[in-house]
């Protein structure tokens, strides 16, 4: 197994409220094995981003166990994740999200590789060129800042970025809600054949049952910050 989470709970404390607690994420137990796709299905509020934020550990868990590649990450702190590579990624629903509007593809792309892995911006770029033939852009899109792209070209570009740092899981958050329904099955199949080619990992959530059902070798359903059923995917 690449994640194992179990009896995760996220709680957050209203201020509003008479400081009431909500609880978004109430005893969570699943896992993801090497090269394949946990879906998560769920309506709105039910704790699904709370869940991505929880386990890529951009949230503090109230309480339970996270252990990603057999290390407990529960309590470990920004710095001890960067320290340990932290092989998951977090791909937003909006892909603006993972861009500096004020850049250029070109640097936003390189800078992981710069900061991150310690390449010479030559090597960096080079790497670049490699990633997008990955995500299937053009590299004349390097030269374009953020608001010059389509959604599609910037969903594809913001998963080149993930890609670059080498994840084993990929945790994506609606990665597709902003699109159109052909962009988005483009996107799709990107996210599949990827899968493919590296074994990477999919977290994968969607409140489109259909979409998660197609990407998905297994399937959770939330409600209220627990899960309350589980099924197989369609993917074989
Ligand atoms: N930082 C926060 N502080 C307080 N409450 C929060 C916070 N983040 C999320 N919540 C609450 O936790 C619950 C779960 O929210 P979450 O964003 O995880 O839902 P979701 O399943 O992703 O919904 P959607 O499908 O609309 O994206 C909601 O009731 C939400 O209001
Ligand atoms: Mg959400």
């Amino acid at each position: 197994m690449i994640l194992e989470v179990s009896e995760l709970k996220k709680h957050f404390r209203h201020r509003l409220i008479g400081g009431s607690i909500l609880k978004a994420l109430d005893g969570v137990d699943l896992s993801i094995g090497r090269g394949s796709t946990l879906g998560v299905l769920g309506p709105s509020g039910c704790g699904k981003t709370t869940l991505a934020r929880t386990v890529t550990r951009l949230l503090r868990p109230t309480a339970g166990r996270i252990v990603f590649e057999g290390e407990d990450i529960t309590l470990s702190t920004g710095r001890e994740l960067r320290e340990m590579g932290m092989g998951m990624q977090l791909v937003f629903q909006n892909p603006e999200a993972s861009f500096d509007p004020r850049m250029r593809l070109e640097r936003s792309l390189a800078a992981p590789l710069v900061f991150h892995q310690g390449l010479r911006p030559e090597e960096a770029a080079r790497m670049v060129e490699e990633h997008l033939e990955l995500v299937h852009l053009d590299p004349e899109v390097l030269g374009r800042y953020p608001h010059q792209l389509s959604g599609g070209q910037l969903q594809r570009a913001a998963l080149a970025r993930v890609l670059s740092l080498r994840p084993r899981l990929i945790v994506a958050d609606e990665p597709t809600a902003m699109l159109d329904s052909l962009v988005q099955a483009q996107v799709l199949k990107l996210m599949k054949e990827l899968q493919r080619r590296t074994g990477i990992s999919y977290l994968f959530i969607s409140h489109d049952e259909k979409v998660v059902d197609w990407m998905s070798h297994e399937v959770i359903e939330m409600k209220e910050g627990r899960i309350v059923n589980r099924r197989e995917g369609e993917c074989p």
